[in-house]
């Protein structure tokens, strides 16, 4: 039991810098997390409480940096919640199409979910630059200068798994497996999807007065940052759609294991949300020896990212699904009847008129 766990020195809150090893250690588990008999990262305290992965020292070195950054005045930022465009199809219209035996679009869409998850390995690929001679201010125990020793690389092996153990990955295809018995996962999914994002224009730069590696990591940063809050909304999607008893074959285990992805990202949106607010309390060195506000750079990449997300995502999601979807309801008994009852279920939702990160946002 964590409560019972002895204080270490490793357990002090003002303790600020910490080895990758310990960034990535997980600990002892009781019993580990199989997911589809597949060994996931993860486990289970003999109490039966589940634990996430390299949470042992990153959770509390997270608090400490983020105790810190208060210390010193600075504000941690937050993402608006009411900016998370809402999943379509919503929950309701998924029970409805799987209650009619038109699985096809939910298995696509739980499928995308996998692929995405694993994607995120792609973070430890982001290239940091020589951020203490590019920040004005010294960056001495903070999150940022953690962030290619073990900040990166933990958040690359919980989405994408690491050696033989399984990460998100894995355990969004174990949740999509349970609850809906192995379904046959059309061949096209992964072609479709990256067709889609073959098609997205590499965008401008925003800031070409930055270092461009500083400028690439920051967007980088931002962006994942905002898809992990509004994975919230997935998340929240899925653990209700898989946990129906209607429309699932093992609502409790297929819910829990959406449950145990849902715990292992909360480090994710802390950790970035954390970096980037240290960048956004300091000053930035531009390539022509002039400085610039770490906070317009911060706040003007996340308003151009919440901006497109919040314009964008809802229409590609309905774009996506609809694309197969009267073929997929012929499987059933009266399709035009279902697809009728189906768009009535359709919930509006227009994205909020500002992102609360505008350039004249005081
Ligand atoms: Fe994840
Ligand atoms: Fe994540």
């Amino acid at each position: 039991m964590t409560a019972a766990a002895e204080p270490t020195p490793d357990r002090l809150p003002d303790r600020l810098s910490w080895t990758r090893e310990e960034l990535l250690d997980s600990g002892a588990y009781a019993a580990p997390l199989i997911a589809g008999g597949v060994r996931c990262h993860g486990g289970f305290e003999a109490d039966g409480r589940y634990r996430s992965p390299r949470t042992t020292h990153r959770a509390p070195a997270i608090r400490a940096w983020q105790a810190g950054l208060a210390r010193e005045g600075h504000e941690l930022l937050d993402i608006p919640r009411a900016a998370m465009p809402p999943q379509y199809p919503n929950v309701e219209q998924a029970a409805l199409l799987l209650a009619h035996g038109v699985r096809d679009p939910i298995v696509r869409t739980l499928t995308i979910i996998s692929i995405v998850e694993g994607f995120g390995a792609m973070i430890r690929d982001v290239r940091v630059p020589d951020l203490a001679a590019l920040v004005v201010e010294p960056i001495e125990g903070t999150a940022l200068t953690h962030l290619s020793g073990g900040l990166f690389e933990a958040h690359a092996r919980d989405e994408s798994g690491y050696k033989d153990e399984g990460g998100h990955k894995q355990m969004w295809e174990a949740a999509r497996d349970l609850a809906l018995e192995k379904p046959k996962v059309p061949g096209d999914v992964l072609m479709r999807f990256m067709g889609r994002n073959a098609a997205r224009r590499r965008p401008e730069r925003p800031f070409p007065q930055l270092d461009e590696t500083l400028e690439r990591m920051l967007a980088m940063m931002a962006q994942v940052l905002v898809v992990e809050v509004f994975a919230e909304g997935t998340f929240d999607w899925g653990m209700r759609l898989l946990s129906d008893p209607k429309v699932s074959a093992a609502p409790e285990a297929a819910g829990t294991m959406v449950g145990h992805i849902r715990a292992d990202e909360n480090p994710h949106v802390e950790y970035l949300r954390t970096a980037l607010s240290e960048v956004r309390a300091r000053t930035l060195r531009t390539v022509d020896g002039r400085t610039l506000a770490g906070r317009a750079v911060v706040d003007g990449l996340l308003h151009r990212i919440l901006r497109e997300i919040t314009h964008n995502r809802p229409r590609e999601q309905r774009e996506d699904l609809r694309e197969g979807l009267v073929a997929a309801m012929q499987a059933a008994a009266k399709p035009a009847a279902l697809l009728e009852a189906f768009d009535a279920l359709d919930a509006p939702w227009t994205p909020p008129a500002r992102t609360g990160f505008e350039p004249d946002a005081s």
